[in-house]
């Protein structure tokens, strides 16, 4: 069993940027959710926010990575329309049955990522053993640093219990 995979989707770098360095602190593998179609310019944005407010899936390709071989799976996905962005809510209807434990974050704006990251928890039928939602001027001002030491501490926490009790 492989330790940590962290699936994000980010159509502007944002997302992106945490995940490379969530999984950069954790030893982690990484997956990035591809997407069918452009998502690009005005049109993009207004179809993104329609199909993420109509809970509405994308198409998106298989995996590279296979969920079931990891015992942590990491979820994280841009706000979109207050809600999680369609290629991730696509992610978790295909794989979520070989989730074992799971962590979540979300990037933002300003709003809308407590709500998402429920929703993403209630999707997986799941609670996560840690989540966070980072503002986007936070990320790209490095501000983000100390939640994502937080959110790396407390998965280390996690595997270390669980080791123990194998032990
Ligand atoms: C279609 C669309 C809808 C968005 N809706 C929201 C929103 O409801 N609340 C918010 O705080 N930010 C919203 N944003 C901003 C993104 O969540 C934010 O810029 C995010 O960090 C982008 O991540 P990415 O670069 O990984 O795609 C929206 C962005 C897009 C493209």
């Amino acid at each position: 069993m492989k330790p940590v995979l962290i699936v994000y989707y980010s159509r502007s770098g944002v997302t992106a940027k945490v995940a490379a360095a969530l999984a950069h602190a954790c030893g982690a593998d990484l997956e990035r959710i591809q997407d069918e179609r452009p998502r690009t310019g005005v049109v993009g944005y207004l179809r993104s926010a329609w199909q993420a407010l109509r809970h509405q899936p994308a198409d998106i390709p298989a995996p590279v990575h296979r969920p079931a071989d990891y015992a942590f799976v990491i979820l994280g996905t841009p706000v979109w329309a207050g809600r999680m962005s369609s290629p991730m809510r696509s992610y978790i209807l295909q794989q979520r049955e070989h989730f074992r434990r799971i962590g979540l974050f979300c990037t933002m704006g300003g709003s809308g990522g407590p709500d998402v990251l429920s929703a993403m928890a209630e999707l997986c039928n799941k609670l996560p053993f840690a989540s966070m939602s980072l503002r986007q001027r936070d990320v790209l001002n490095d501000a983000h640093v100390p939640a994502l030491a937080a959110f790396a501490d407390e998965l280390a926490v996690v595997r270390d219990s669980e080791a123990a009790a194998k032990a």
